[in-house]
This record gives C-alpha cells, sequence and structure tokens, in this order.
C-alpha cells in the first residue's frame, strides 16, 4: 500500500518539493501510525527544507511535524494508545505530517478531546505547544505586562489567549491588517514597524515585564528597549539576536503539548485556524507560510 507524502528532494526553495507516493510507513518501537485527518504547516516546515536548521536525514525528506488523526497501528512497546484512538501529536523522525498516513511520536502524542476538531487539534502540537512553553518560562503575576512581538500568527494568537487565561496584560504587536484579530483575544493591538516601540512606551511609560519575540532580527531589536529588564527577552524566533541582546530562547519542554491540549479543551484557547488546503495544494500552504504574513494558523487536510 502507497500513501501520498509531500518531500523535498534537495535541501533548497520550493521547487525542491514535489507530492510523491511512498509505501505506507510502519510505526517503529514508540511509534504509531495515523491517517491523517489534518497537518499543521510552521515556518520550521520550509525552514529545514532550505537547510537553514542542519542538513541531516535522508532525502527525500518527507515534510510536515505535526498533525491529528485516527492511530492505524501500533508500534512495539507503546501501550497508551490503541488502533481507532483519535490522537494529535509530532511526526516521528524521519516521517512527515503532509501526507495521508504517517507516523507519529508515542511520547509527543495525546489523545484528542472530542471537544476539540482535527483541523484545531492539528495546531497545538508544535505551534500550540510553543505558545504554552513560551509564555511560561517566565512566570508573571496576574497585571504584568507581557509583549507579543509578531502577535497575529500561529503561535501569537494562542500566546496571547494564554495571557488572557493568566490576566496579564497583554500587547500584541502585529500588522495593520491583523488589529481586528488580535484584539479577539483580548491583547491591546500595537502596529508593527519601527516606532512600535514608542507606541507601546504611550501604554506603558514603565516597560513592559516580558517580551515573547515571534519575529527576531532587526523588529526584535527595534521593541527590545521598551522590556524593563532585557533578561525578560524570550524567542522562539531567533535566538541569535535574543541572547545578543541578553535575553534568552525558549526552553521546549515535553509537557507543553499535554498541557495545551488540555487549555484548548476547555475552550480557554482556540487555535484560529484561519486557511485550510488539501494535499494537492500542500505546496501553497507552504508558500502562505513561508511569505512570513500568515494570519492565526494555516492546516492541510488530506
Ligand atoms: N523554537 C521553537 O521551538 C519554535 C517552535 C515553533 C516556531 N518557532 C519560530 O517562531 C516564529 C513564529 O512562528 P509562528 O508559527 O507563529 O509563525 P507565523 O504563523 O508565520 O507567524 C509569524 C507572524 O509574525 C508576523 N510578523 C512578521 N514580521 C513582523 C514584524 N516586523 N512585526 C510584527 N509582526 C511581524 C507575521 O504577520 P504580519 O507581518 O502580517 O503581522 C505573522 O503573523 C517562527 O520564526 C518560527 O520558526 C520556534
Amino acid at each position: 500500500m502507497t500513501t501520498q507524502t509531500l518531500v523535498f528532494t534537495e535541501h533548497g526553495g520550493p521547487e525542491t518539493q514535489a507530492l510523491i507516493d511512498r509505501p505506507r510507513p510502519v510505526p517503529g518501537r514508540g511509534e504509531v501510525a495515523i491517517e491523517v485527518k489534518a497537518a499543521g504547516v510552521n515556518p520550521a516546515d520550509w525552514k529545514i527544507r532550505a537547510g537553514l536548521m542542519g542538513a541531516r536525514g535522508q532525502l527525500p525528506a518527507a515534510m510536515g511535524l505535526e498533525a491529528s488523526g485516527i492511530i492505524t497501528s501500533v508500534g512495539e512497546g507503546v501501550e497508551a494508545f490503541s488502533v481507532g484512538d483519535a490522537v494529535l501529536g509530532l511526526a516521528a523522525k524521519g516521517h512527515g505530517t503532509f501526507a495521508r498516513h504517517t507516523v507519529l511520536d508515542a511520547t509527543q502524542t495525546v489523545l484528542k478531546p472530542e471537544e476539540l476538531s482535527f483541523a484545531d487539534a492539528a495546531a497545538l502540537p508544535v505551534a500550540g505547544a510553543t505558545a504554552y512553553d513560551v509564555t511560561h518560562q517566565i512566570e508573571l503575576e496576574p497585571g504584568q505586562t507581557m509583549l507579543i512581538l509578531g502577535a497575529g500568527g500561529g503561535i501569537g494568537l494562542m500566546a496571547a489567549q494564554i495571557g488572557k487565561v493568566h490576566e496579564f496584560a497583554t500587547i500584541g504587536v502585529a500588522n495593520a491588517g491583523k488589529k481586528e484579530l488580535v484584539e479577539s483575544t483580548g491583547a491591546t493591538f500595537v502596529e508593527a514597524g519601527d516606532v512600535a516601540a514608542d507606541r507601546v512606551r504611550t501604554i506603558v511609560p514603565e516597560g513592559v515585564d516580558l517580551i515573547i519575540d515571534l519575529v527576531g532580527g532587526q523588529a526584535l531589536r527595534d521593541i527590545a528597549g521598551i522590556a524593563k529588564n532585557p533578561s525578560v527577552i524570550v524567542s522562539a524566533a531567533d535566538p541569535v539576536t535574543a541572547a545578543d541582546l541578553g535575553g534568552a530562547a525558549v526552553q521546549r519542554t515535553r509537557e507543553g503539548i499535554e498541557k495545551i491540549t488540555g487549555v484548548a479543551q476547555y475552550g480557554l484557547v482556540d487555535a484560529q485556524v484561519r486557511e485550510r488546503f488539501d494535499l494537492e495544494h500542500a505546496m501553497d500552504a507552504i508558500a502562505l507560510v513561508e511569505g512570513g504574513h500568515a494570519a492565526g494558523k494555516v492546516i492541510i487536510e488530506p
């Protein structure tokens, strides 16, 4: 049996991507095979393809890191799941989720709560778990100020909703077209740009207690001065610039996926899926995220 899978044939641009038929993957020890119902698209998908995250692994390489679906077979040593379970999780090493069938790492897979659609669930293993980790690395008190740079994207919108749950005063910096979307999370919207820090200063003259960076580069340098202390900069996008400024990279945890799934189950965080593509149009989905201006989450539904 074969399954359609999106791969890249060599490290490079979008022209290296191809939708091919591959043998349906079999789960190894500690893995589960699923029929994919939905897969989330992340900036890491094109960064891995481009070789920006190291050039390891076999080519052609299957693309896609996160998915939801139904378990079709269970690998050796897996006791937590059974065939027929609805789950969400991270692709096992060497597998990709932009496919009709794939294999997940059972240790980074959780049961999908009935309350969550497959589409929403597919956005949680990477973007949702990162939003959880980045908002918990430095614990704020209710009323303290959290600024999110890149608030209108996949991680940003979920991070802003987590801020609301914790009663932080959240400021979301994003481009003008995302004002309503950012405000729908309860955050105060500030338009992005080289004077964004001045705009924030008019709202919080004393500075902010936490900067969550989802953009990096010059945009991070421009806003960094608004932090009360550079050590409160936590970056998912650009650890080098964050460290240069005195901040830190987000430390990913193994619990993030379970925690964000629980929060989403109770309706406290919505994954904000805004764009859906079928597998035949998976390359369009990746191009949308690669453009750097996606709103909320982009998913592929095989
Ligand atoms: N370290 C980790 O474990 C980890 C995990 C997941 C993701 N990441 C990284 O985290 C970053 C964000 O991921 P994501 O999934 O949220 O990406 P995304 O969905 O593509 O969102 C990025 C957002 O940033 C906004 N943006 C771009 N330039 C901006 C600027 N100058 N000022 C304000 N907003 C700007 C974009 O839209 P507009 O420009 O239209 O506002 C977009 O909404 C990526 O770099 C990703 O690779 C790291």
